[in-house]
């Protein structure tokens, strides 16, 4: 058996902020995908989760991410949906979150579900920095893909880097309308004290190599104590969705955001109308960078680790509830679990 005691866990980071501001575009280009098109509207409708591994990250952020300063296995971002109706969801992904980016459109700026999801995360006390996002479309902008902030910034035109600083601004003031000091994310010291503002686009990717460096800092600096977790443990997990798989019947979209879950498992699922007991039949992960909710590929694993997205196939889960728990007995007395599921 594996031991993974004293293992890092992955940190899960939940992308939040109001409807079309980009955080499924942004996704997209951190695992290089193309989710966002393929939404009806262009509208999110599910919480989705990416396991990105840490060479993925590195990559991503060349020189301002080298992978020999963490021991951190990579980051599972939750993507919520930005529409109105989507509440629960928004909550859902906050609530599963250690670190969130809130993500602002840089002209749009501040609107109704920003200040929901800061209102989500005041209450949550989960620590999270802000994406301005779309400066791109600053006019007079000259783009440099994938480049870092502050090469962006020097190729810049003294018009189009005043119009940008002026939308920052307004963000950092929104901010502190909301009790939180703000900065641009280079004049911060102490991210938890202060809430650190990114500059970038998503769609061109400058400024996307400065986010992954303050994610990985944040998580790796003021997280680690929480991360040390013992991830050999019994699992615990949060329904995505549940779907239905051609040879296996309804399925659980699951995060895991704790411990360990093993093929042949007893687990305990809240349902619609009580907590099911049932056997795992089969674990099934999406491909690294792969979305859990489009991906079509999955591999059988034989047991799966925090925190990670991972799709449960398993006897009875027809009435099985997004948001419900998820819990490994193991060890434990079934009836002490089936407690625990339906006290949640
Ligand atoms: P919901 O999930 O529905 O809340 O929306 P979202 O926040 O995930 O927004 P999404 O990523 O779907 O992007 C909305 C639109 O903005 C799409 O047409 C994107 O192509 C566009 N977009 C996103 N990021 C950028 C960017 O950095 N620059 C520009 N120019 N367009 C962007
Ligand atoms: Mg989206």
């Amino acid at each position: 058996t594996h031991d993974q005691t004293g293992t890092l866990r992955t940190p899960i980071v939940a992308v939040l902020g109001h409807v079309d501001h980009g955080k499924t575009t942004l996704l997209d280009k951190i695992r290089g995908s193309a989710v966002s098109e393929g939404e009806a509207g262009a509208i999110t409708q599910h919480i989705g989760a990416t396991a990105v591994p840490l060479d993925t990250v590195s990559q991503m952020a060349g020189s301002l991410v080298d992978p020999d300063d963490f021991d951190l296995p990579g980051l599972l971002f939750i993507d919520t949906p930005g529409h109105h109706s989507f509440t629960t969801l928004r909550s859902r992904g906050g609530a599963l979150a250690d670190i969130a980016v809130l993500v602002v459109d840089v002209n749009d700026g501040f609107q109704p579900q920003t200040l929901e999801a800061i209102d989500i995360l005041k209450r949550t006390g989960t620590p999270f920095i802000v994406a301005a996002n779309k400066i791109d479309t600053t006019p007079g902008w000259n783009p440099q893909e994938g480049e870092p902030i502050q090469q962006t910034y020097e190729a810049q035109s003294k018009q189009a880097r005043q119009r940008l600083d002026e939308n920052l601004y307004e963000i950092i003031g929104n901010l502190s309308d909301e009790g939180f000091s703000a900065d641009l994310y280079w004049r911060v010291q102490n991210f938890t004290k202060n809430i650190g503002v990114v500059p970038l686009s998503a769609m061109t990717g400058e400024g996307i190599p400065d986010l992954l460096a303050v994610l990985m800092g944040l998580s790796q600096r003021y997280m680690k104590a929480e991360m040390e977790i013992d991830v050999a443990g019994p699992g615990k997990g949060t329904v995505l969705e549940v779907k239905e798989e051609r040879g296996f019947g309804a399925t659980l979209d699951v995060v895991l955001y704790d411990g360990t879950v093993r093929e042949d498992e007893t687990i305990v699922v809240g349902g619609a109308n009580s907590p099911i007991v049932t056997e795992v039949r089969a674990l099934l992960q999406p491909r690294p960078n792969a979305e859990i909710r489009t991906e079509k590929r999955f591999d059988r694993v034989d047991q799966v680790s925090a925190a990670t997205g991972i799709k449960i196939a398993a006897p009875d889960l027809e009435d099985a509830m997004a948001g419900a728990p998820v819990r490994v007995v193991r060890d434990r007395d079934v009836d002490e679990v089936i407690e625990e599921v339906q006290a949640e």
